[in-house]
Parts: C-alpha cells; structure tokens; sequence
C-alpha cells in the first residue's frame, strides 16, 4: 500500500489540463490552451549558447550541493542590483526550479503540525507541500482586488504559526501585495518571530508602472527571517531548464543544501552555465517579453468582460488573467470545474478552474499564449456562452 502521504497528495491541476490537452491534440482536435504558465517565447539564443558551450566543455559531472560558485556569485549580485538585497554566495542555494526551492524551504523550516500562512488564491502546490511536511496551511482572504492586507495574516497568526507565505505578484489572480502593508507583514513576522518564505518569481511581470518590493529589503531583522525565492524559469522563458534559487540566512542555506545533497544533489550543470549567461549577459530579452505580455493583458481583460456572465478585473503582474464566470453559472454549470470542463467540451477551450486555487467562482486563462490564440479563444468562448 502507498503511504498516507502519498494517498493525500493531489495532482497538479495545471499539469493535468495540459495533459488533457495534449490527448485532444493528438486525437487532431484544434484546442486552445490557456492552461499551462510558461512563457510562449523560446529560450534567447545567447543563452542556449552558453549551454552549447558548457557540453563542449566537458561540463557534465555533479556540481556542489549548493549550486556553481559562479552562479552563486551571478544570484548575489542579480539581488544586489535588483532587490536591493546584499547577500554573500554561502546564503545562496540553486535548485530543480523554484518548486524545489520552495519545497526544500517548506522541509528546513517546517515540524509536523507547525502552521503556514497562505493567502487565497493561491498557487496550486503550495498546499501539498506544506501538507508533505506535515504542516498545517492556515489560508487566509484577500481583498476584493485579491490583495493581501496584512490584518488578514496578524488574524491568522496562533502560537503554532511558523511561517508566512507571500506570492507578489501572485499566480493565479496577477495581484501585487502594496508595499505598505508588506512593510505592516514584515513587522508582524519580526513582531512574532515568523519566517516568511516569499515566492518572488514573476518580479519581473509587472505593469502599469508598478514596482516590485522583496520584502527581506526593509531591513535586517526581516532580512534574517526570509527566504526570498526567484528562478530563471519565467523571467528567461526556461521553464524547462529547472534552475531556480534563493537567499537567506546562511544557517537556512546549510540546512537547504544538505537536504538536497540527500536527496536531488544540485540541479543539472549545463542549466547552471546557462543560468549564468542569463543572469549576466543582455537583459533586452525580458523587456520585450514583458512589453508583448501587457499587450495580450489588456487585450485578454477587454474581451472577457465583454462576454456576459464574465468579470475580469486587470492584473497588475505575472501572465494570469483570474475572471469571476459565476454569472454564468446556472442549473447546468454549477461551479469554476463545470464552467472549464464546458468549455474544453464544446468550444474546445483549455482554462485551470479555479478550485485548485482556492476559488470556485474563477477560471484562470494564461495569457502567455499568442494574440491570434487569445483572440480566437475568446470569440469560441463568447459563443458557446451566449448558447447557454
Ligand atoms: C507562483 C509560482 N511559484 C513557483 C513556480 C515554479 O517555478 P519553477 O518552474 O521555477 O519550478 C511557479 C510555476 O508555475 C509559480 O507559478
């Protein structure tokens, strides 16, 4: 028999749409996906170089626990010019993505029973991770605009909670935490002695003139209690190289590289190399990406509320547009689950229901999907809803 952990755990409902999709795409069914969150954009070519360069050098054998020295220097100064955070390479640990990192962060910091806070919604594996550890999430409501306010979390906080968990920008809704009230959360975690894992890696998908904050910058004392979470993942549209990182107290740092040398060892090596010329070399590559994102925003947002029964407020960051459909909901569709299963059905639409992120009111569509595809969906949607 498998484990009771193994039996609680969920899968992924991201990955189970994508996988659903690829099933009707072989069956020749003309699907539009708006389910999985990765860029469209292929990996910059001075990048996949780099990679090129490290196989030709015979780059290929285990690398320490915690990642490449050079890469490790390139995240202290990526912090530096970035985050405004100043952090030697020993509070540095590169790992198999930022689920990884995330989950590994979860392990050295969680006992069984000890509470993390988690603000709805929230992204899928969150939950199941905390749960791995034995943990217990204590999730907590955001605002009307899905912000987070930080007299939700001192609400939250009992003599069991260990952590804080923020996602700015967040997937699924795109909000962005305001710094004033991160600045309220950081004093709260300093007030009670609460680490706060922060999951910072769609920093760089922010619009309207909207700034990104880590939270370990206020000051020393937060700084001491964070680790602060990025990955090449989104920002460099590598998502399948898996490296992503982060900084934090050294002590923390040992405790993350210890586990993975158990248990992964460090991440692949050429994606190490690579990650450095990422990090280092021409930023252009994320400026553009970010310029085309913003354009399918407004144009995505713009169409939804265009469909009767649909209520999309405009994300701040990240790819995700997170509509309210429940004013389409009716004897038929009941719930976010029948409202995306509908529209895979019958307009051969593909969107993550927003249960799996807390929500049974919302969808999320990502929009890091071409403007004809946004525009097709959207129409194919509008119609069969209209049907209803
Ligand atoms: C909020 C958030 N954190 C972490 C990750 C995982 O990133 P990676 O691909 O680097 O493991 C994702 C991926 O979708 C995400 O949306």
């Amino acid at each position: 028999m498998i484990s009771e952990k193994a039996k609680n755990i969920k899968p992924s409902a991201t990955l189970a749409v994508n996988a659903k999709v690829q099933e009707l795409k072989k069956q020749g069914i003309d699907v539009i996906a708006f389910g999985i969150g990765e860029p469209d954009f292929d990996t910059p070519s001075n990048i996949k170089e780099a990679a090129k360069k490290a196989i030709d050098a015979g780059f290929t054998k285990y690398t320490p626990d915690a990642g490449i020295p050079e890469l490790r220097e390139a995240i202290c100064a990526k912090f530096a010019r970035d985050n405004n955070l100043h952090y030697a390479k020993e509070n540095i640990v590169i790992c198999n993505g930022a689920k990884q990192v995330l989950y590994n962060s979860m392990l050295a910091l969680l006992n069984a029973h000890d509470e993390i806070i988690i603000a709805s919604p929230y992204w899928v594996s969150y939950l199941e991770m905390a749960g791995l550890c034995g943990a217990n999430a204590k999730i907590i409501p955001t605002d009307k605009k899905f912000k987070l306010r930080a007299d939700a979390v001192e609400e939250a906080i009992t003599d069991k909670t260990k952590a804080i968990l923020l996602n700015s920008p967040c997937n699924p809704s795109g909000a962005i935490i305001d710094e004033s009230e991160l600045k309220k959360i950081a004093e709260l975690a300093v007030a009670h002695n609460l680490y706060v894992i922060s999951d910072e890696v769609y920093e760089k998908f922010i619009y309207d003139g909207a700034r990104h904050c880590s939270i370990a910058s206020f000051n020393d004392e937060i700084k001491k209690l964070t680790i602060t979470i990025n990955a090449v993942s989104k920002t460099y549209a590598m998502t399948g190289w898996r490296i992503g990182y982060c900084a934090c107290e050294a002590e923390i740092a040992k405790a993350l590289a210890n586990i993975q040398g158990q248990t992964t060892s460090a991440p692949n090596s050429i994606a190490q190399k690579a990650a450095v010329a990422a990090l280092t070399e021409n930023q252009d590559s994320v400026a553009h990406m970010v310029n085309e994102f913003d354009k399918r925003r407004k144009t995505i947002v713009e169409l939804l509320n265009e469909i009767q029964g649909i209520n999309c407020s405009m994300p701040e960051g990240a790819f995700y547009a997170f509509p309210d459909v429940s004013g389409i909901f009716s004897e038929r569709i009941r719930s976010a689950n029948d409202f995306a299963l509908f529209l895979l059905e019958k307009a051969n639409v593909a969107v993550v229901p927003g249960e799996a992120f807390g929500s049974s009111r919302h969808v999320r569509f990502s929009y890091a999907s071409s403007m004809q595809d946004i525009e097709k969906g959207m129409e194919r949607i509008a119609k069969v809803v209209k049907e209803l």
